[in-house]
């Protein structure tokens, strides 16, 4: 019997690559990928896969509980690994019960449909929750998150992603399901929905638009190439015992000013600039609300466990990320048409 796999927000950023990844590398796995096609959900990520025999794409909301029960009833899953979420924490600021309705509840609806369909047969089953860094709160100038640090989720966003990890982990505890999570920090590569600082800042520089840089700029992210986080997460699927919890992370950190300093070098070469004309747009602009200052994980367990590591130099990665956002221009047209503009006018007012 084939292993069917459900993938949930696989028309997303990150979820598009696990898709690719998996429909990919392991043509005896069929790969549902469960969507609701929201804002940021689109399945122009995935027309290279669309069409293999081992992949479908059905579209559901994970809110919808009714329709979640229907497809647990007649389809059988071996497993489920789960990204369908609201993700942006400026937009969870102006609208937290999105992020409460489909990062809590949806969790529980997936939840509770899988419990019911393995009805507590649970060999070679699992539920794997991807989540995120954000979960353990803001650092200060030393110390870096690992998978026992307190929970100290400080945004909507964040909070709603720590309530869907305790969430889980109550149905391990409770029910006995074969679950994993992993925790991953900032993620940058194709396909990014460019409400993010990253793909934001390159087409705001290629339209010559300004760069909005909150603050001064000196809030600390960790950055992962994305497609190392979809190889993270094949490995932790096959490999990691139930119940327990990775870091995912880059050993990257970055300054948001620096980071950006650095894309517009890039953005200079690749557009024939001249030196310094893309810097000239950043733009300070007031701080987001709850502003969190430093995120840096420490994801040795996984390396010393489970074998990962980052394969790429940020260097090497910005300036791919660059060339593809340049080369799928359409990509970006269609993107940010229609709603995006609102949203845009939203956040920034321009
Ligand atoms: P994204 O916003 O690009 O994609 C989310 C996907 O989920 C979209 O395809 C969207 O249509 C779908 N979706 C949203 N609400 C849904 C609903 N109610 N029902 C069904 N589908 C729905 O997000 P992303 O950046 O790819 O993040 C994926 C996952 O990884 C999320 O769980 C996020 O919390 C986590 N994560 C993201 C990052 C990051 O840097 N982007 C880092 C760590 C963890
Ligand atoms: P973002 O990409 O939204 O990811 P997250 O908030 O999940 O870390 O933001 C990354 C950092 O960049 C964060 O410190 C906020 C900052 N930022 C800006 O300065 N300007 C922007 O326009 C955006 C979207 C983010």
């Amino acid at each position: 019997m084939k292993k069917r796999i459900l993938i949930t927000g696989g028309a997303g950023f990150i979820g598009s690559h696990v898709v690719r990844l998996f429909v990919t590398k392991y043509p005896d796995y069929e790969i549902v990928n469960l969507d609701a096609l929201t804002y940021a959900g689109n399945l122009e990520n995935l027309t290279d896969v669309a069409t293999a025999p081992n992949y479908k794409f059905v579209k559901i909301d994970i809110t919808d509980e009714k329709a979640i029960n229907e497809l647990f009833a007649t389809t059988q899953f071996d497993g489920v690994i789960h990204l369908a979420a609201e993700s942006h924490v400026d937009r969870s600021i102006k609208d937290p019960l999105a992020f409460i309705r489909t990062n809590i509840i949806g969790t529980v609806n997936l939840l509770n449909a899988a419990k019911e369909q393995w009805s507590g047969n649970y060999e070679g089953k699992r539920f794997y929750h991807i989540s995120t860094d954000e979960v353990y709160g803001s650092l200060g100038e030393e110390g870096m998150f690992v998978e026992t640090t307190p929970y100290d989720p400080r945004s909507p966003y964040s909070s709603s992603k720590a309530s869907s990890d305790m969430l889980v982990r109550a149905y391990h505890h409770t029910y006995g399901m074969p679950v994993v999570i992993s925790n991953c920090s900032n993620n940058y590569g194709a396909n990014q929905f460019p409400e993010k600082l990253i793909p934001l800042s390159i087409n705001n520089i290629k339209n010559n638009r300004p760069i909005p840089i909150y603050g001064k700029g000196e809030n600390i992210r960790d950055w992962l190439w994305v497609n190392d986080h979809a190889r993270a997460i094949d490995v932790i699927y096959h490999k990691a015992a139930n119940g327990e919890t990775y870091n995912i992370g880059g050993i990257n950190e970055w300054k948001n000013i620096d980071l950006i300093h650095k894309l517009c070098e890039i953005m200079d070469k690749k557009l024939g600039r001249e030196p310094g004309s893309s810097a000239k747009l950043i733009t300070y602009v007031t701080d987001r609300a709850g502003h969190d200052l430093r995120y840096a994980i420490d994801s040795s367990k996984l390396k010393r466990e489970l074998g990962w590591e980052p394969s790429l130099q940020f260097a090497e990665g910005l300036e791919k990320t660059v060339d593809w956002y340049l080369a799928n221009e359409k990509w970006l047209e269609n993107v940010t048409s229609g709603e995006y503009q609102n949203y845009y006018q939203r956040q920034y007012g321009k």
